[in-house]
């Protein structure tokens, strides 16, 4: 972290603080249905307003084309007054004659929220007008967020070229967390890397390849894989037109003598759908009209087996059809054993991404966790080894 500033190396009494963070939360019908962002960046707002700073946040919602009702980040700014205990002005607009005037009336430890960042087209376009714009309204800016850290966006990354740039809490949190997954892990170190397609995770793969110990594959990825090797995978979700692609990936491991674990039972059914019949078969006995749905429970096991074997884990993408009951099973008991691992310090466990967070959640294993990120396609990103702009534009030149 030394490479970055932080809210430790500035005195933001009485200055206009301009802070990134990530709003972009699930919203129905004008309510905020999971508030785990909001609650992430809390501490930082709250340490800004509570030191005398002017908090300014700012963030993207959706993805507008121009300005509409259905994307204001009015309804959200009410939520993030509700879990900070503190009064949030919204502000109609993020820059120009309304913003100006909103932000001129504050006081010391005042927290306004400015309008969705997106409704201007400077703002994803990284335009120097737009992020001039911007920067009048702030004496410093702090980004705290890591989950739009991939994007090169105005608010995002532009403001750091003309302002004072320090990294927020929940950003710094992230970060720290991640040095000690990827950077300078502990050895053993396994990935778990599940979801649906491969093709959506090449990068990652491969870059996880040069670093990792051990690589578990789970999820319908896992099926191509399988296919690859010559087994039969029935009506299973499987990518045909990617099993060379695997048997490459399986190649270079092996030329790197890096274990790569595939499911060696699997719980299928004839169609993905709760409380259908299923059965649990040895991953060479999966039936013409078997779908597989999730790893069998010697699956579950040999991976919690290796995870027991292991320093460090890093976590992407769910085993089974975890969001479909019994097909949850393998992703929760492979959680739980390794949110047990965590706790009895024996595990660092860091894992992100869209699909595993909220599987993590059905699991409720998130606290036990040693860090889970909220970012989507950051994480992502982070993971296949690519400079996250967000975070480049952070780092002391
Ligand atoms: C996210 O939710 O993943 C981030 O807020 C980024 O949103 P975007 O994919 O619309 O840029
Ligand atoms: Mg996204």
């Amino acid at each position: 972290m030394s490479t970055f500033r932080t809210l430790d190396h500035v005195e933001v009494k009485g200055k206009r603080v301009l802070v990134r963070v990530d709003l972009n939360v699930p919203v129905d019908h004008g309510v905020v249905t999971d508030a785990t962002r909001i609650e992430r960046m809390a501490p930082a707002i709250t340490e800004i307003a509570a030191k005398g700073g002017k908090v300014i946040l700012l963030s993207h919602f959706g993805r507008p084309k121009g300005r509409d009702a259905k994307n204001s980040l009015k309804p959200v700014a009410a939520e993030v007054a509700r879990i900070i205990k503190r009064p949030v002005k919204f502000v109609d607009d993020c820059i120009g004659e309304v913003a100006e005037r909103a932000v001129a009336a504050m006081k010391p430890g005042d927290i306004v929220c400015l309008e969705n960042t997106r409704f201007h087209p400077g703002e994803e376009k990284n335009d120097p007008a737009f992020v001039a714009s911007l920067a009048k309204l702030g004496d410093i800016w702090v980004n705290d967020a890591f989950s739009a850290a991939h994007r090169a966006h105005a608010s995002t990354e532009g403001l750091g070229h003309l302002l004072p740039a320090y990294a927020g809490r929940t950003l710094q949190a992230e970060l720290e967390a991640f040095e000690k997954v990827l950077d300078k892990p502990q050895r053993p170190l396994a990935a778990i890397v599940g979801g649906a397609k491969i093709s959506t995770k090449l990068d990652l793969l491969g870059h996880l390849l040069q670093k990792v110990d051990v690589l578990i594959i789970g999820g319908a990825m896992a099926n191509t894989f399988l296919l690859a090797q010559g087994r039969k995978v029935g009506k299973s979700l499987v990518e045909k037109d990617l099993t060379a692609t695997a048997s490459k990936i399986m190649n270079d491991a092996n030329a790197v003598k890096r274990e790569i674990v595939l499911p060696v039972d699997a719980v299928v059914a004839e169609k993905l759908e709760a409380q259908v019949p299923t059965r649990v078969v040895d991953i060479d006995k999966v039936g013409e009209h078997d779908m597989i749905l999730d790893i069998g429970p010697r699956s579950v096991e040999y991976v919690v087996s290796v995870l027991a074997r292991s320093k460090t884990l890093v976590w992407n993408g769910p085993f089974g059809a975890f969001e479909i009951e019994p097909f949850d099973t393998g992703t929760v008991e492979i959680a739980e054993a390794a949110a047990e691992l965590t706790q009895a310090g024996k595990l660092v466990s860091v894992a992100g991404g869209g699909d595993t967070v909220a599987a993590l959640n059905v699991a409720g294993v998130t606290e036990r966790f040693t860090y889970v990120s909220t970012a989507g396609g950051a994480f992502l990103e982070w993971l296949e080894g690519k400079p996250l702009p967000g975070v480049e534009v952070l780092r002391q030149k």
